[in-house]
């Protein structure tokens, strides 16, 4: 593996930055041998799991790995094992042209992007589980994506075996399924969460926004107003968490194509519930708009 392909930005016949792509790997024997010779020069690695469709969201975790270490390698993934039966696998935005592009605006140095038959080859079986903060909300609602998660992030952690592995709050109880998992199992990888990337009307980033209407679209601002009104609350000295949802209540339901899947206070770290609210707190929350699912949350820090 030559250093020279991980080079970036080599100028021009015109003294202009030329803007490299990432490397793509798709065959996860290839990228394991990469990252060999990588970690034999000492390199510091981060790995950005994506299932691609990428947007600010998944860029901003690609800058923050730029910036903390020597190789960035974001792996562009839509793994099947993590949707059920009835959920959107076959219509999830596959992307991959445009994902490179974007990343070769922020130098990120490999893509990797296996196919499903090479990351779950015929006879392949294991299944990592994960109990406990695993089990509630979106694990009660979806009963085999987290196993589906933690497994093919365990697999993504063994190919790529980097330093720092980057996730985004938006997906907050995936962060501590993925945690518990890594401090369960001595999985040699630091854990950082990045902040919430939201649109300007406050709206999370998400792939899933593009099956949104227009109209739904908008309606799909109340899970940030409410949110925001939750911490005013709790920020203002409620205790009560009944009284917090009713007020989130009140306005998720100003939406009409907009039904809760559930609100939840929660310890930030167990996301056990808090009937009454004392120190550091997540807030929870999944509404469905029309047939698009959405989450978000808010960590209120005291
Ligand atoms: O957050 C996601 O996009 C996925 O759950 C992940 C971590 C890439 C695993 O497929």
């Amino acid at each position: 593996m030559a250093e020279e392909e991980v080079k970036q930005g080599s100028e021009n016949s015109y003294g202009a930055e030329e803007e490299l792509k990432p490397y793509l790997v798709t065959d996860p024997k290839e990228m394991s041998a990469r990252i060999d010779a990588l970690r034999a020069q000492g390199k510091r690695i981060g790995l950005v799991p994506t299932m691609g469709a990428l947007h600010l969201g998944h860029l901003s975790l690609a800058i923050a790995s730029k910036n903390e270490c020597d190789v960035t390698v974001v792996s562009d993934f839509v793994n099947p094992t993590q949707f059920a039966p009835n959920e959107d696998y076959d219509k999830y935005p596959r992307t991959l042209d445009a994902d490179l592009t974007l990343l070769t605006h922020i130098k990120a140095d490999y893509v990797f992007a296996p196919s499903p038959a090479d990351m779950y080859p015929s006879g392949f079986e294991a299944n990592v589980h994960v109990g406990g903060v695993s089990k509630v909300l979106e694990g009660a609602f979806r009963p085999t994506h987290f196993d589906g998660v933690c497994t093919v992030v365990l697999k993504l952690f063994n190919l790529v075996r980097a330093d720092v592995a980057y996730f985004g709050q938006k997906d907050y109880q995936q962060v501590c399924v993925v945690r518990k998992m890594v401090r369960d199992l001595n999985v040699p990888v630091e854990i950082a969460m990045k902040p919430i990337i939201r649109d300007r009307d406050g709206v999370a980033l998400s792939s899933r926004n593009q099956y949104l209407s227009d109209d739904e679209r908008r309606q799909a601002r109340v899970l940030n107003k409410s949110l925001e009104k939750a911490k005013e609350l709790i920020q203002g000295g409620e205790r009560d968490s009944e009284v917090v949802y009713d007020a989130m209540r009140q306005i998720i339901e100003t939406a009409p194509s907009a039904k809760i899947d559930y609100l939840h206070i929660g310890d930030p770290e167990s996301l056990r519930e808090m009937e009454r609210i004392a120190g550091n707190v997540v807030v929870l929350e999944a509404v469905r708009v029309g047939a698009t699912r959405l989450i978000d949350n808010c960590l209120i820090e005291r």
